[in-house]
């Protein structure tokens, strides 16, 4: 089959690499030529494993190319999948000028009978506005469909490879049968749903996953208060088959690309069709106060940051990914700095911070190697569980004075970590 995919993201990407791996005719485009030209060239423009592999085979093997230009990409597309982003404007909706403008775009190129199916993250009721305008620009007879994608950054190929489920929302049967065949050599189950169901599935189960994580980090404030265990309370919960242990470890918060705009978002949706949105503010409130909450507490058995070195390990928002955005450093951070700390910072990813005002912070360092950052600090702080941070042996670099080690990530032995001769704290335990 002949697929266009516009937007060469971490969706976009990975969703050309894995379609062209079964054997389809795929095209990827995007605006931004550079972007455009090292893909061409088989170098992804960020890290995600697996991804430079399946590329270079996609392109070597001829199913796969990249372009800027609509109509190379669409003209003679079966299916055109949209995956550009849907960014939170200020107000935490979601921003749809870029769906807007791709669909209307690629409209005057649409063949007869093409399927345009709509991948990036949106709310119910978006299909029919993307109809609406493609109908205004095109006499031809093109099927919509809702096309939701579930990949987690890290995992992304895989995830994409084998997906739990395919959830294909579209009332139109060409258009669900076209996209069941394109869909059939992932094994998956195929889910046929109303668009406006899709949509909303996207959203419930990250707002869901997401709610998880608030739930499991308001138990660890409260065993963070008292003389219960966070891991303990999770491990004894998580027997009952109705919960589970999986994918609700604390931390000091939830973050990335999607969950922090995809709560915010169905909380203004929520708020702008005057349903009920509480949880979904309190959800991002509660987020959002973490770190400081969590930071505030430390300083008191600590005492004042101010003069204090503190190394901060883990600059992404979590393992196996460059992607910085909405990281636990960029708001822990600044509230070291603020309150008066050297920060020395290392990620084995992040090669320089994303935020100019930190990096460029006289009190502020990154280091390339781990032995750098924690050399004589007060404070180590453990913000993401990379396997090389996690794996290091810090009791090499034990320095002859007080130093506490705050973990956030709940990944290392008490015992170990004291045996070594740190002030051991952690997420989820009295502190
Ligand atoms: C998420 C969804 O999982 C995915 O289905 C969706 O398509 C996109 O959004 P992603 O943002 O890549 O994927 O990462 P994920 O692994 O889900 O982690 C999100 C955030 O939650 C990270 O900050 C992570 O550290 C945090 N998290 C995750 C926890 O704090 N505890 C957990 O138990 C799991």
């Amino acid at each position: 089959m002949k697929v266009a995919i516009i937007g060469t993201g971490f969706v976009g990407v990975t969703s050309c690499v894995v379609y062209a791996s079964f054997g389809n005719q795929v095209i990827g485009l995007d605006v931004d030529q550079s972007k455009v030209e090292s893909l061409n060239k088989g170098k992804v423009p960020f890290y995600e494993p697996k991804l430079t592999e399946l590329l270079k085979t996609g392109l070597n093997e001829g199913n796969l190319k990249f372009t800027t230009t609509y109509e190379e990409a669409i003209s003679e597309a079966d299916v055109v999948i949209v995956a550009v982003g849907t960014p939170s404007a200020s107000d935490g909706a979601i921003d749809l000028s870029y769906i807007a403008n791709s669909v209307a775009q690629a409209a005057p190129f649409l063949k007869e009978g093409a399927v345009l199916a709509i991948k990036s993250t949106v709310l119910p009721g978006t299909l029919a506005q993307v109809k609406k305008i493609v109908g205004n620009l095109t006499d031809k007879k093109i099927h919509y469909a809702s096309l939701p994608e579930f990949l987690k950054e890290g995992t992304a190929v895989d995830d994409t490879l084998y997906p739990d489920r395919i959830v294909i929302g579209t009332e139109n049967k060409t258009a669900f049968a076209i996209l069941e065949e394109l869909h059939r050599p992932f094994q998956a189950p195929i889910l046929s749903v109303k668009p406006e169901s899709a949509q909303l599935t996207k959203y419930a189960s990250n707002n869901y996953l997401a709610l998880r994580i608030v739930y499991a980090n308001v138990l660890a404030e409260i065993c963070e208060k008292t003389d219960a265990d966070i891991d303990e309370v999770i491990e004894a919960m998580g027997y009952e088959k109705r919960i589970g242990k999986h994918y609700w470890y604390p931390g000091l918060g939830y973050g990335g690309s999607c969950f922090p705009k995809d709560v915010k978002a169905l909380a203004h949706f929520c708020h702008d069709k005057k349903i009920v949105d509480n949880l979904f503010s309190f959800m991002t409130q509660f987020n959002t106060n973490r770190p400081i909450q969590v930071l505030k507490r430390l300083e008191k058995v600590m005492g004042s940051f101010a003069k204090k070195k503190i190394a901060v390990l883990g600059l992404s928002f979590k393992p196996n990914t460059d992607d910085q955005r909405e990281s636990p450093a960029l708001a822990v951070i600044p509230a070291l700095l603020e309150a008066g700390a050297q920060v020395s910072a290392f990620d084995p990813m992040v090669k320089k911070i994303a935020d100019a005002k930190i990096a460029n912070h006289s009190h502020y360092k990154q280091e390339m190697e781990i032995e750098g950052a924690v050399k004589d600090a007060d404070l180590i702080i453990i913000l993401i569980e990379w396997p090389q941070i996690i794996g290091f042996d810090f009791a090499k670099v034990k320095a002859n004075k007080p130093q506490f080690f705050f973990d956030t990530r709940g990944q290392f032995s008490l015992k170990k970590i004291q045996d070594a001769g740190y002030l051991y704290l952690r997420v989820g335990r009295q502190f």
